[in-house]
């Protein structure tokens, strides 16, 4: 038998560290040698979770199969982790210093099968440089420091090339982005944060994901059915539910204006805003209120909730957050305000798409120059290609010719949910991101909008909506 013993000391909560260790899907940000990870088991972390690891070794790696033994929160994890070739028990204890530190100490007994002993008694020197290595990956996702985001050098190329650019939509821009992310280990137990559209797709993976992370969701649905076998899905698969389900169709203003209504009567301040309900619709139809429905779901409806919600966004110690999620289709599009309203002969649903999501683009950054000084950041992603319910109604030709290539609807929400969490991603505003990296709003120069067009977009939404509001 093989022991390593690691002990390191964080500047963060026992619960922070505890939670963080726990999932062990987090070995892949911080173990060098943990190339995948994932949990097997549905529902909360805890005692029996099971979590499948690859671990770098020959061409194909060692796969893992780990479980919890044993599970006292704050204080001690018992992992056991079965290979072909090794057991390994990892006793992990959390010791508070001071206030707000912690003390890890990391137990890892080896044991070998087949003999294997000697040979792996021969490599000690290397699996003890390795287990070192790791505590140091550990102490380092726990400190939470990461840099303001920036895209690299490569990314900037891929994006000056059409071709280059289109492939990091699919699921092969996902996994390359994902070999070069940082830990995430903010924790955002408590923080409360509102999210709309999140009965279906990447809205419904956010919604689990942020759950995970501790996270107190309203979420924003249209269809009262939904609630319940939306929440009981999420307390399977978390172990929590949202704290709220409001009610709202969000293509009409005075649904948003009641939803407003109602979260002010709530009182309840706001951490984060993701405005990520959308859909495209490939026939044209107006509203009740009168307004061609991909303007009015899709720009004025974000919009103005935004704006409506802002007294509950500031005034709070941490800065707010707002996340647009809008669409790569925009890259078609130059924002021309006289053409955002299409009209009925010259509809075509994945313009008129396309262009509100080109507006909302073009929002994100206005507003994060007009919030520069109010302590909230506001920045837009778009999901690349992701294989949602929303995608299969809408484009199914799309999708059967892309099929393979398309992400999984988590894939897609991951960077929703890392611009609502990570500490770093609250460092930047007025940026569009793909795979937690800022990237061009333009693929090409002709849709470059003029300055004049820009300065008149929100004078444009409001005219609109006193229009519809007078009506
Ligand atoms: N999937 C992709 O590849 C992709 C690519 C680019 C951008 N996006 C954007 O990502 C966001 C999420 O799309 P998705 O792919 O996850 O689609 P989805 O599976 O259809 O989910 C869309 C969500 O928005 C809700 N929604 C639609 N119309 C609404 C309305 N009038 N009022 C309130 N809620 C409404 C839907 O509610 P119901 O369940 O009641 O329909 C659903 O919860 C959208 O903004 C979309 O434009 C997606």
């Amino acid at each position: 038998m093989i022991t390593l013993n690691e002990t390191i000391e964080v500047p963060r909560t026992v619960e922070a560290c505890f939670r963080y260790v726990a999932d062990f899907r987090t070995t892949v940000e911080w173990d060098a040698t943990a190339v995948k990870a994932r949990k097997v088991t549905r529902g909360p972390v805890g005692l029996g979770s099971r979590f499948a690891l690859v671990c770098r070794a020959g061409p194909t790696g060692i796969p893992l199969m780990y479980s919890i033994d044993e599970f006292t929160p704050w204080q001690c994890l018992v992992l056991t982790g079965k290979s072909r070739w090794f057991t390994v028990k990892d006793v992990i204890t959390f010791e508070p210093v001071g206030h707000s530190s912690t003390r890890i100490t990391y137990t890892a007994h080896f044991e070998y099968r087949y003999g294997l002993e000697a040979i792996a008694s021969r490599n000690e020197t290397a699996l003890r440089k390795m287990g070192k290595a790791s505590l140091r990956g550990l102490a380092k996702a726990l400190a939470d420091d990461n840099p303001s985001p920036s895209a690299l050098l490569e990314t900037k190329r891929k994006d000056s090339n059409l071709i280059a650019a289109l492939r990091c939509f699919t699921r092969y821009g996902y996994s390359r982005g994902r070999k070069l992310w940082r830990p995430m280990s903010t924790d955002i137990s408590g923080k409360h944060i509102v999210l709309t559209g999140a009965s279906s797709g990447l809205g419904y993976s956010a919604a689990v994901s942020l759950l995970e992370a501790g996270a107190d969701l309203t979420l924003i649905i249209r269809d009262k059915t939904k609630i319940e076998s939306m929440q009981a899905s999420l307390e399977q698969a978390t172990g929590r539910c949202a704290s709220a389900v409001e009610l709202a169709d969000l293509s009409l203003l005075s649904d948003v204006r009641a939803l407003a209504d109602k979260l002010h009567a709530q009182a309840k301040p706001i951490d984060v805003l993701i405005n990520n309900a959308g859909a495209l619709f490939n026939d044209f139809a107006e509203t009740q209120e009168g307004i061609e429905r991909s303007v009015a779901l899709l720009l004025l409806s974000p919009w103005k909730l935004t704006e409506l919600l802002l007294p509950l966004m500031t005034g709070h110690d941490a800065t707010a957050r707002v996340i647009n999620v809008v669409s790569g289709g925009m890259y078609t599009q130059k924002l021309k305000l006289n053409q955002l309203m299409m009209e009925a002969e010259h509809y075509k649903g994945s313009v008129a798409y396309a262009r509100a999501k080109r507006a909302l683009t073009v929002l994100t950054e206005l507003w994060s120059e007009q919030w520069r000084e109010d302590n909230i950041v506001v920045n837009s992603m778009h999901p690349g290609w992701a294989d949602t319910p929303g995608v299969q109604s809408a484009l199914p030709g799309f999708r059967r010719l892309t099929q393979r290539v398309l992400r999984s609807a988590e894939e897609g929400a991951d960077t929703i949910v890392w611009l609502a969490r990570a500490s770093e991603a609250g460092l930047v505003s007025g940026k569009l991101f793909l795979d937690r990296e800022p990237r061009t709003t333009h693929l090409q120069s002709a849709t470059t909008e003029s300055t004049e067009e820009r300065m008149q977009l929100i004078p444009w939404l409001n005219r609109t909506y006193e229009n519809v509001s007078t009506n």
